[in-house]
């Protein structure tokens, strides 16, 4: 029997990498979206506007796993309008599949929503797990927004009354991938132009995980009956952003990388609409209860994820029919 997964907002960044991965390990993987393609291929998607009750609820019927990772995305300018979609598009889509999961007459066993590493407080000097990790914001971070709306978003898994549906937070850390819209491209590519250095002293710590080990852990929390709450999920080896520029310049094969003040990181981020928190909090997260339940990483180490992720980067590169047709004509004369 095929083992569905139904999958909200599974068109992004991470959706686009997971749903590939499920579907190639065996799950039949159904996307909640607001706007699906007919010929999405084998992968059905279904249409939902995240805030109403509607068809798409009897995909959960007899469901194996519902994920949400719906949220508009937080690469903009904080401003009110944006704020309010960041929130509540958050919150009301969570809200919702509680209430179709407590209406289904079979529901999925476990229920994995996304969150954030991004809870935690700004910290340098201690690593933050589940069990003594400290939540809150800090002025130096500017992060209250971020903060509040991670609680929020929790808050409604939390109080969602499922008493068949294991619910698990997971508290994601910035995922590293090969492919476009997410944080690697825009490092590796600011990289490429000599601008990857330390930013603001690069004390700050970046927590990261590869997508490979994000994919990994999904399937470890649906497969593990154990684990629920909150579960962060994130390399265990966060480090420094001056560290991270480092591994990024040395693969990109550029001999140095211009440092930047906190004020050029705003002016920058402000040109860019988008905001300096996303780079100059410190992020010092660890993954505790995934390893206590015996998860072991693929890649620990940010050397490691950089140097697979660029030789995946580089391989595809070479295979662009456009540059492939070029090489061709030349050899051809
Ligand atoms: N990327 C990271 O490194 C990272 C790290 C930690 C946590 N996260 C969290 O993980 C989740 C997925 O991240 P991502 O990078 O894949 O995000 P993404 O690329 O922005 O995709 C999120 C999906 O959410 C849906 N969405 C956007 N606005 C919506 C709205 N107003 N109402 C309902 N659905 C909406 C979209 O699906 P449709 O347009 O198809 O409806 C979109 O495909 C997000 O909640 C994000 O905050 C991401």
């Amino acid at each position: 029997m095929t083992r569905r997964i139904v999958l909200a907002g599974g068109t992004g960044f991470i959706g686009t990498f997971l749903r590939q991965r499920l579907a190639a390990d065996g799950y039949e993987v159904v996307l909640l979206t607001r706007s699906p393609i007919q010929n999405g291929g084998e992968i059905r998607q279904v249409p939902w506007d995240g805030q109403n009750l509607g068809d798409w609820k009897t995909e959960l019927e007899g469901s194996h796993a519902l994920i949400n990772l719906s949220g508009r995305s937080v690469n903009c300018r904080y401003n009110e309008k944006n704020r309010r979609e960041i929130l509540e598009s958050r919150v009301d889509t969570t809200r919702i599949l509680g209430e179709a999961v407590a209406r289904a007459v079979s529901p999925p066993p476990v229920w994995l929503n996304a969150s954030t590493a991004t809870i935690y407080k700004h910290t340098f000097d201690r690593s933050m797990d589940e069990a003594t990790g400290e939540i809150g914001a800090t002025r130096e971070a500017k992060d209250a927004f971020s903060i509040d709306v991670a609680r929020a978003w929790e808050q409604v898994l939390s109080e969602a009354r499922l008493p068949a549906t294991r619910k698990v937070a997971m508290r994601t850390a910035m995922v590293f991938a090969a492919n476009h819209g997410g944080v690697y491209r825009t490092l590796r590519s600011l990289a490429r132009w000599g601008l990857g250095g330390p930013i603001a002293g690069g004390h700050q710590y970046i927590s990261w995980v590869h997508e490979d080990d994000f994919c990994r852990a999904v399937e470890w929390l649906i497969n593990h009956n154990d684990l629920s709450g909150p579960v962060n999920i994130a390399s265990p080896n966060p480090i420094p952003q001056r560290d991270m520029a480092r591994i990024i310049l040395h693969e990109r094969g550029m001999p140095f990388g211009m440092h930047a003040t906190r004020t050029m990181l705003e002016m920058a981020a402000f040109i860019h609409r988008t905001e300096a928190e996303l780079i100059l909090k410190s992020r010092r997260v660890v993954p505790a209860r995934l390893l206590a339940s015996g998860f072991q990483f693929h890649f620990s180490n940010m050397e490691d994820a950089v140097r697979e992720i660029e030789t995946r980067i580089r391989g595809r590169a070479s295979m662009d029919p456009i540059l492939l047709f070029h090489t061709h004509r030349r050899a051809l004369g």
